[in-house]
């Protein structure tokens, strides 16, 4: 039977009578309340072109996390060979604390009164780390690719840390120094371990006897 002749209830116009104050207003456009760039100063007893300054900073340094953050979980899907499993696991185990720095840096620009990247978009306008092949990379270059990205991301951090010490915001450079350093030299070790070339099976003969071994 339609609801237009069942008899037992109101017609759907009757069903939505009185409901105007509970029904969601969708597809609302209004104006910003901050343009990007600009410093909402918040009662942190810090200068607002400190917080500028530092907010900049840790943009650039958002943006290169969330695109080693994403390169880890590319490799983490892509990865082939023999030591698949193992590296498959320890690609996403650094894929989630690169995730971690990622919240803690965009909240940081955010209680500096700043305003966070967060679109794919926009990440890709400002990283400088270089963008990978969409393809499939073998193992040792998925690693330097890590690798160099790494590097990019301590040399900035090392910088912005001087900076945020020598400007007096204390916040900032705790965090670049005791998370974001730390937590990315401790995963270059683990990666660079992966790329020594040593035997997995038996020692190399020849070179023990000449080195009169
Ligand atoms: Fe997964």
């Amino acid at each position: 039977m339609s609801p237009k002749n069942d008899k037992r209830g109101p017609s759907y116009g009757q069903l939505e009578a009185g409901t105007e104050r509970a029904r969601p207003i969708q597809h609302q456009h209004g104006r910003e309340i901050q343009p990007y760039g600009k410093i909402a100063k918040l009662p942190i007893a810090l200068d607002e072109k400190v917080c500028g300054a530092s907010a900049e900073n840790l943009n650039q340094l958002l943006a290169d996390t969330m695109t080693l953050r994403d390169m880890y979980k590319k490799h983490h899907w892509q990865v082939a060979g023999h030591t698949f499993y193992q590296l498959h696991l320890l690609f996403d185990k650094h894929h989630g604390e690169q995730d971690e720095l990622v919240d803690d840096i965009a909240e940081r620009i955010q209680l500096l009164g700043a305003i966070s990247l967060a679109m794919a978009a926009d990440v890709a306008e400002t990283t400088i780390i270089p963008r990978p092949p969409r393809g499939r990379e073998e193992v040792p270059e998925q690693i330097s690719r890590l690798l160099e990205a790494h590097e990019i991301i301590l040399k900035e951090a090392r910088t912005i840390a001087k900076q945020a010490a020598e400007a007096g915001d204390d916040g900032t450079n705790d965090l670049v120094v005791s998370q974001v350093i730390r937590t990315n030299e401790l995963q270059v070790w683990f990666l660079a371990e992966h790329l020594v070339d040593v035997p997995v099976v038996r020692v190399d003969q020849a070179k023990a006897t000449a080195s009169g071994r």
